[in-house]
């Protein structure tokens, strides 16, 4: 996604702009500043800078406390939460990093989920009732952007598969998709309309169910903050962060593999897999290693993201896919 050190004007066409844009001149013109896969680089960020206002009221975070889940060891130092709360990837609220502030304007009360698709009914989940429902778990996991930054963080949440066996679905579905807050009162990022809003992502049943799947919904002893995706978040430790989609306010089940957010984008860089893996190198740079958020040093990338135990098996017999990129 990242395109660092290197100006937007540097750059063939092709490698910042997807093709449907190259062709559309109101969406070329919108979109000055736009890389496909993510990630800006506009001159100076002006794009961030039209976003930006005053400094913001925080939202209030309420403590929340979860199980300490020793199954899944992080293995490194947890990242500082100062830097996990204000680095953040959040298109809705601009393309720079620092969306804290206009992050604030999220509307997380009232927040309902619904569940739709192919399921036994079609429903709707408000999330004070899904709390009383799970039991929370506190798991360190870590976190590998595809711009090769990385964090370690103690999320709170609950596994994925719960949520799954809540909504029913039928035996006939295969992907879960999830689809996250467009507001357009709150959300000036949505006014970038080359984006194909809302931010979705898609997992297959499969991999819902793998015990890794965590919906967070709070993350160092606290809820989770806006900017990180609050009220209730996707993690899977084992793909690029982009996988972990934010603000979810709708689950489905389908039989047909969806496009998601980013492969509509750019599907050769952002793929429907998208598993770590250092030896597969993003087109436009290499995944050999990683910058850890808080002192930027550099570690070498695991495979899987280093998660392969609990998660390698479900691929075996999926070696023609594109897996990694
Ligand atoms: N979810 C939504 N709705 N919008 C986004 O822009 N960015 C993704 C993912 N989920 C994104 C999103 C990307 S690229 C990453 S790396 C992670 O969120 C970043 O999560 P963090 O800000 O909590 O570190």
């Amino acid at each position: 996604m990242l395109i660092q050190n290197r100006r937007i004007w540097d750059l063939p066409p092709s490698a910042i702009t997807p093709e449907h844009m190259v062709t559309n001149r109101r969406a070329l013109l919108g979109g000055l500043g736009a890389i496909a896969g993510g990630l800006v680089a506009s001159p100076a960020n002006a794009q961030w800078r039209l976003f930006s206002g005053p400094a913001a009221k925080m939202q209030e975070l309420k403590p929340l406390s979860g199980k300490a889940n020793a199954r899944y060891v992080a293995g490194r130092a947890i990242t500082p939460e100062k830097d996990v709360s204000s680095y953040n990837n959040y298109y809705e609220f601009g393309t720079s990093k620092s969306v804290l502030d206009a992050a604030q304007s999220l509307p997380t009360t009232p927040w309902t989920i619904a569940i739709d698709g192919m399921v036994k009914a079609p429903k709707t989940i408000g999330y004070d009732d899904l709390m009383k429902k799970v039991s929370l778990e506190e798991r360190a996991y870590r976190h590998r952007c595809v711009e090769t930054w990385a964090m370690t963080v103690p999320w709170i949440g609950f596994p994925l598969a719960e949520l799954v066996k809540m909504a029913e679905p039928l035996g006939s579905a295969q992907y879960v998709v999830f689809t996250t807050l467009a507001d357009q009162k709150t959300m000036p990022g949505l006014k970038m309309s080359y984006y194909p809003w809302p931010y979705t992502e898609a997992v297959t049943i499969q991999e819902a169910m793998n015990d890794l799947s965590f919906l967070t919904v709070g993350m160092y002893g606290k809820t989770l903050p806006p900017q990180n995706g609050a009220p209730i978040r996707l993690t899977l430790p084992w793909k690029y962060g982009f996988k972990s989609a934010k603000s979810i306010v709708k689950i489905s089940f389908t039989d047909k593999r969806p496009k998601t957010f980013w492969q509509e984008l750019q599907d050769s860089e952002y793929g429907f897999w998208a598993n770590v893996n250092p030896a597969v190198p993003h087109p436009r740079w290499s995944q050999a290693n990683e910058r850890l958020l808080g002192n930027d040093e550099m570690v070498p990338t695991q495979i899987w993201n280093g998660y392969g135990e609990f998660v390698a098996s479900m691929y075996t017999d999926k070696k023609s896919e594109r897996l990694f990129v």
